[in-house]
């Protein structure tokens, strides 16, 4: 047993302004509202105009979230950003924490796709768990928008803009809020879920070529990365409820990467898990890759859904191919907690 534990005590999230209906995606590509809605669940989706990066949207987020912990921006030992689309390949983690001024943080990405958030929650608590650290803010930020094949009916409709963030810390081993977890990755799958890099080369010198950098829009086998969502999700989620002793109807909330509602509902009849219990916001902002899971948790934080003491049984899936499970449960901010 670790020394510490890790307690989830505040979010916040942010999206951009512009929403966009299936509608007016009607407009570009042969789509109507009834096919999205009745086999994805999304209405509609925001996305960032060209003027706003993700660095913006990510630092309104992680404002939000020290806000509601009570933090300031000094207490942060760590900031750890999961995004597929940073605004530079070197980190956009450390641009955060300079518009934050969070200068006692160390400041870093993780990518993996729709996992990241959860992977980089279960990251930021092995720091805290061990002693190392004490104050993390864990950002699930992405921006497919600018990556998506807007011609490509397939794939366009299902993406949106987003950013949350999730403010934890080092709690008492007893009071941890991490109470088991599994990752999982699959990269002899790596082709059904790309947003991979162009080849296209350049003579630097005579007789060395070099490629010039670039990015190929995302290129998804939708069927296929359906019936790896339905298989390993369950499975991964299952060897979690049975590895902490932990019954499926002892679950307040299933808190799972919002890709497809049918996803949603497949993984909730398989525990029997009624359909109220099962945290969606599918409707509003479609696929928001790393940021679903913080964005939703935010959102029945706030609206109160979700209390101090509750327990969430998460799963973030998606390309790498990359799947894992996590057993939360939400503190809330300090002297909330139960
Ligand atoms: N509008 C209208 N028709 C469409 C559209 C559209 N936007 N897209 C596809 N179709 C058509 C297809 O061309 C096909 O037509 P056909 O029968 O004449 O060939 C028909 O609809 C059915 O297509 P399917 O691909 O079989 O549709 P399906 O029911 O599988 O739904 C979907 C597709 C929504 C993509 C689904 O497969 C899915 O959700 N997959 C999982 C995606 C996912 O979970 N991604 C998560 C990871 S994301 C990440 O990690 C970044």
């Amino acid at each position: 047993m670790s020394t510490y534990g890790m307690a989830l005590v505040g979010s916040g999230s942010a999206v951009p302004a512009a929403r966009v209906s299936n509608t007016r995606l009607s407009e570009r590509v042969d789509t109507n509202d009834d096919w999205i809605r009745s086999r994805t669940g999304i209405a509609e989706r925001r996305i960032c105009s060209p003027d706003e990066p993700l660095t913006p949207l990510a630092t309104r987020a992680a404002e939000a979230a020290l806000a509601h912990a009570g933090w300031a921006a000094e207490d942060l030992d760590l900031i750890l950003m999961a995004t597929s689309s940073p605004d530079d390949l070197f980190g956009t983690a450390p641009r955060v924490q300079g518009a934050l001024g969070a200068k006692n943080a160390v400041a870093f990405d993780l990518t993996a796709a729709c996992s990241g958030f959860l992977f980089a929650l279960i990251t930021a608590g092995q720091y805290l768990r061990s002693g190392a650290m004490r104050r993390a803010l864990v950002i699930g930020a992405d921006q497919l928008s600018r990556w998506v094949d807007w011609d490509d009916r397939t794939t366009c409709v299902l993406f949106g803009d987003g950013a949350a963030a999730v403010a934890v810390e080092a709690c008492p081993a007893d009071a941890d809020g991490l109470l088991g977890f599994r990752m999982r990755s699959d990269g002899s799958r790596n082709g059904c879920l790309t947003l991979a890099q162009t080849e296209t080369h350049h003579s630097v010198l005579s007789g060395v070529d070099a490629q010039i950098g670039g990015f190929a829009p995302l290129r998804m086998n939708g069927q296929e990365v359906y019936k790896f969502a339905v298989r390993e999700v369950p499975a991964v989620l299952k060897e979690l409820l049975e590895s902490t002793g932990t019954e499926a109807s002892a679950l307040n909330w299933l808190l799972l990467h919002q890709a497809n509602q049918r996803i949603l509902d497949a993984v909730a009849d398989r525990f029997a898990i009624p359909h109220e219990r099962v945290l969606s916001n599918l409707a509003s902002y479609g696929n928001t890759s790393a940021a679903t899971i913080p964005l939703m948790l935010d959102e029945a934080v706030k609206d109160g859904r979700i209390q101090p003491g509750d327990l969430i049984a998460s799963s973030g899936f998606g390309a790498g191919l990359s799947w894992g499970g996590a057993l939360l449960r939400w503190s809330g901010p300090q002297g909330a907690a139960t």
